[in-house]
């Protein structure tokens, strides 16, 4: 088969994907595929016109690679490519949006709401503490915690360099653990408990050496383990999702309160990260796993 495998991209998760990316296509071309790597620009429709792949690997994260306007792309040149479609995508990339559709299917979401920001930087919103995040970004770009006793507001959201739109998701910081579960095939895989040697689980944490530990199988009580596979499913369904999706949990520990974050359709696949190593631990290696992805394009 010839995959084109799509890294890079145009968001601020650029460098992200371009790690992505390359570890798939190593192992795509380990498993004997005719590997192409586009770096997904403006042109992405022509170079993948002429082109012709069988199948499109994303590997791209962020904005346009993940927020269903790539994949409306792909639609529209007629080409079958790799994790969820165009609602699923869009829907998914909008946390205000998603949360509203997760909580009518019966998934518990983080309270809050999208604020101005520029109110959002004056007043606090609502009792510390609390965190602040663009509406659609991922891998932590723009999140603040607003820990209790602080002054003010981040100011950074109200910066010239603030690019990440006029609102802002501002919802109750939730104590306790920080999860992840990987869904593929429709199925929870296992959750995984993060600890970041610093602070919180933000860029630094996500992608540098060393910036945090990870627990697989996490140390859970067994209802809330449980809770954590049926809540992803249930998430990954709600929004149309398709392949391999990974959702971020919180678990308060002292309330015995667990609630999904969100749902990622472009789950990372760097060396650091969540959803490759879950499936290790499930007897799936990185290749078999990239293998089934690309598989399941077809299905
Ligand atoms: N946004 C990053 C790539 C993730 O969810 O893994
Ligand atoms: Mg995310």
């Amino acid at each position: 088969h010839h995959v084109a495998v799509l890294l890079g991209g145009l968001s601020s998760e650029r460098e992200v994907s371009l790690v992505s990316g390359r570890e798939c296509a190593d192992a795509l071309e380990r498993l004997g595929a005719r590997v192409s790597r586009v770096d997904a620009g403006r042109d992405l429709a022509q170079v993948l016109s002429q082109l012709q792949p069988d199948v499109c690997f994303n590997a791209l994260h962020g904005e346009w690679g993940e927020d269903g306007c790539v994949q409306g792309v792909l639609e529209t040149l007629n080409l079958r490519y790799t994790h969820s479609g165009v609602l699923a995508s869009a829907l998914a990339m909008d946390k205000a949006k998603s949360k509203a559709v997760l909580a009518a299917a019966g998934v518990t979401v983080p309270g809050g709401g999208l604020f101005n920001r520029f109110e959002a930087a004056r007043d606090h919103v609502m009792a510390p503490p609390y965190v602040v995040k663009p509406n659609a970004e991922g891998s932590s770009v723009g999140v603040f915690l607003v820990f209790e006793g602080a002054n003010s507001p981040p100011q950074d959201i109200v910066a010239p360099a603030w690019t990440f739109g006029e609102e802002v998701m501002i919802e109750p910081y939730i104590r306790g653990k920080e999860l992840a579960c990987g869904v593929m095939d429709g199925k929870g895989m296992t959750v995984t408990e993060i600890i970041p040697r610093t602070g919180f689980y933000d860029y630094e944490a996500k992608y540098g050496e060393g910036g945090s530990t990870h627990v697989v199988p996490a140390d859970l009580p067994p209802h809330v383990f449980e809770n954590a596979l049926r809540m992803s499913e249930l998430a990954h369904a709600a929004l149309g999702c398709r392949g391999v999706t990974r959702s971020d949990l919180r678990y308060d520990d002292i309330n015995d309160i667990l609630v999904l974050l969100e749902v990622n359709t472009q789950p990372g696949m760097t060396p650091t990260s969540l959803i490759p190593e879950q499936a290790a631990k499930q007897g799936v290696d990185f290749d078999r796993l990239v293998q089934w992805i690309t598989e399941d394009a077809y299905a």
